[in-house]
């Protein structure tokens, strides 16, 4: 299995250089391409921080990451820029619309900043909106749908360009159970064959959906679940469980 990103030795202190508080732990980690890998751990283990480091919307302390065996270089400004448009999509955990633009327009805003045409652009749109759902609220805006509704855009958002890679900081957190299931269900659909999903999540029914399960305690990666795609849910779900425990989860 190849690997669409890996860290070696990283590390995030936050605060003055000698007494700053460190978020991020010399951690390794190897994210599967083309898979869904799922983030857990209790409040403030450093989940977030370790996705901002990711995704090149924060610098590491130390440490390096490698996007498809080439190191992110935090120090070249254009280059980060482009990564972050073109290989990485993001899904906050409140969506992060603007309030001004209908469901659709957030959706082309995002779009139009690649370089293909406005026509592209559109039919892909309407696609997405149309696999997860949402093609009939298209004119509306975030103010008149539901919490799932809006997250529901912010993946077609966050899919507009194709990225190789989709990053998700609990973007079912705000959302009840049935309802996050739904939304992940649509976002593991709409991924198409190549593209790998990393999910910030709290629910151990949402983790379930993952191929790899990564568990993070005080900025480290403490334990982890690999499951080959003949494992159905239910099992997936005892062994996440029996994991927990051991964390007092
Ligand atoms: N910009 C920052 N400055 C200082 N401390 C921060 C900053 N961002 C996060 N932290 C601290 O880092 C720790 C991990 O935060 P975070 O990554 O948000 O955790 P999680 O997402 O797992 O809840 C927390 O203790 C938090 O207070
Ligand atoms: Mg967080």
């Amino acid at each position: 299995m190849t690997n669409i990103i890996e860290t070696k030795g990283l590390k995030k202190a936050f605060g003055p250089k000698d007494k700053g508080v460190v978020v991020i732990d010399q951690l390794n980690l190897a994210i599967p391409k083309g898979k869904c890998t799922m983030i857990m751990g209790s409040s403030g283990s450093g989940k977030s921080t370790l996705l901002y480091l990711l995704s090149g919307m924060d610098e590491p302390t130390e440490g390096t990451i490698e996007i498809d065996g080439i190191a992110l270089d935090s120090s070249n400004e254009r280059k980060m820029s482009l990564f972050r448009r073109n290989k990485v999509g993001f899904v906050f955990q409140d969506h992060n619309l603007i309030s001004s633009l209908t469901l659709k327009e957030n959706i082309l805003v995002a779009g139009y900043l690649s370089k293909e045409s406005r026509k592209m652009v559109k039919e892909r749109a309407h696609a997405l909106m149309e696999q997860l759902g949402i093609v009939s609220l298209k004119n509306r805006y975030p103010s008149e749908v539901s919490g799932g509704q809006k997250q529901r855009c912010a993946i077609v958002r966050a899919m507009i360009n194709q990225p190789d890679i989709i990053m998700a900081d609990e973007p079912t957190g705000n959302l009840n159970s049935s309802t996050s299931i739904q939304v992940l269900d649509s976002l593991i659909k709409a991924k198409h064959k190549n593209q790998s999903i990393i999910m910030v999540t709290h629910d151990p029914k949402s983790a379930c959906y993952g191929d790899l399960i990564v568990f993070m305690r005080d900025g480290k990666i403490v334990d982890s679940l690999i499951f080959g795609e003949h494992v159905v849910k239910g099992e997936r779900y005892e062994a996440l469980l029996n994991l927990l425990k051991k964390y007092s989860w």
